[in-house]
């Protein structure tokens, strides 16, 4: 088969990585792809992502058997829809079905009218109103902007002071925050949930925790991720059960219902209340860094499943998880997720890798052969061990041999995993 991946961060790094150990992989390419990602495709940048008819076009002249789409920009933009009215084939949600993120709205509403458990909410386009109703429900509460907002949408404000500054601050989305969604906060633990599927088959991956804050100890600003392990034994078996039973077959059935088919991966984050997992969003896509944990764990052909996920076949792939533990450290620039610099050459990549590690590339380019930082999370380093604390010690000895000038990582990944006996 000849691939065509869309996207350039660490998660389509990893999505690379996996696919390229594919006996059914022919013609690779990316676009535009990084320098992790050239080790094992050929990238293309002389057009953008973005432009839909330009990727047409490109997989009609290499013969493109399936394009893997990495983030939801394109998802959402319809990029899919176009290559499927050109008969290409690929893994990720046609406009419709990547709506379950690119409008909260939608995926709320859904939820609500086919009883899958998530917070309570209201919609308002009247910023009075989300007022008024704030001050009758108090706080905490929680503030999102409707549409995609780069992941910084979300407001979770601890008293009413600043809630109703959040109301006000959705401004700052543009049209993503014309409406609001004003929704009960949960207290519970985090878990994400990815699953492939093909519109009616849906098969969970391990279950992944992401770390969201930008601090040791969940402190600072939210972030894209700032690291990941899988398993997560806060999703205990009863708990992926209860998952998949109540929110993954059942949002499928939604969407079925609601005359939309959903194919590629769909990710589900979820706050764990007294037992129970709960909806806090859905994505249409792999979860960056979730992916750089949940894949070195996958057993077997990832493009064949993702093949099998374009075509509708899923239900005829056996899927199987390695009993090891993954856990990744992303390392940032200082600064980030505001300001920061660039171009500063990185060093130890190559060492970390000899001492084992998988170093995914996230923001980093590279000029006259030397790698440097271009993004804010620059690198993410996965180290696969027997147990999660042998990968927790591992991971951080290959981080201790990678060095950039004001370079900034969670020494606390994973550590939210000794909570839970397992
Ligand atoms: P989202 O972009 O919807 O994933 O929200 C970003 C983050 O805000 C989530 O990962 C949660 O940590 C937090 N969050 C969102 N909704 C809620 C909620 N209803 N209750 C508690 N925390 C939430
Ligand atoms: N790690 C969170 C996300 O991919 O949305």
């Amino acid at each position: 088969m000849n691939v065509l991946l869309i996207g350039s961060g660490g998660r389509e790094h990893a999505l690379a990585w996996k696919i390229s150990q594919s006996p059914l992989l022919e013609k690779f390419y990316a676009v535009p792809g990084n320098p992790g990602i050239a080790e094992f495709a050929e990238c293309v940048t002389d057009f953008s992502a973005e432009d839909n008819s330009a990727v047409v076009q490109f997989a009609q002249e290499k013969n493109i058997n399936l394009v893997v789409v990495g983030p939801e920009a394109p998802l959402v933009n319809g990029l899919v829809d176009t290559l499927d009215a050109a008969g290409i084939k690929a893994f990720g949600p046609k406009k419709d079905a990547a709506q379950i993120e690119g409008s909260k709205i939608f995926a709320k509403n859904l939820m609500k009218k086919y009883d899958i458990p998530t917070a309570k909410f209201e919609v308002f386009d009247n910023p009075d109103a989300a007022k008024n109703y704030i001050r009758s429900e108090g706080a905490p509460i929680v503030i999102k902007a409707d549409g995609l907002a780069a992941g910084k949408g979300v407001i979770v404000a601890q008293n009413l002071e600043e809630a109703l500054a959040a109301v006000d601050e959705m401004k700052n989305f543009g049209a993503a925050g014309n409406k609001i969604v004003v929704e009960e906060f949960m207290d519970g633990e985090e878990a994400s949930i990815l699953a492939f599927t093909d519109g009616k088959t849906i098969v969970p991956m391990i279950a992944a925790q992401d770390h969201k804050r930008l601090n040791n100890s969940d402190e600072g600003v939210n972030t894209g991720g700032m690291g990941a392990y899988a398993p997560a034994p806060v999703v205990t078996a009863e708990i992926a059960k209860l998952a998949e039973e109540k929110i993954l077959k059942p949002i499928i059935a939604a969407l079925n219902a609601e005359k939309i088919i959903y194919r590629g991966c769909l990710y589900a984050g979820l706050m764990i209340v007294d037992g129970e997992p709960k909806v806090v969003e859905f994505n249409a896509r792999f979860g960056d860094p979730e992916t750089q944990v949940v894949l070195p764990l996958l057993e077997g052909d990832l493009l064949e499943i993702m093949d099998a996920c374009a075509q509708g076949t899923l239900a005829d792939k056996k899927i199987s998880w390695s009993s090891e533990s993954a856990v990744c450290v992303v390392l940032a620039s200082g600064g980030y997720p505001k300001a920061y610099k660039k171009n500063l050459p990185i060093d130890g990549i190559k060492k970390a890798r000899t001492l084992g590690a998988l170093v995914f590339h996230a923001g980093t380019k590279i000029s006259d052969g030397k790698i440097l930082t271009s993004g804010g999370r620059v690198l993410g380093v996965t180290f696969v061990a027997p147990d999660i604390k042998q990968a927790i010690h591992k991971v951080y000895k290959c981080v201790d041999v990678i060095h950039f000038d004001d370079m900034h990582y969670r020494e606390d990944i994973a550590a939210k995993s000794f909570k839970h006996n397992f």
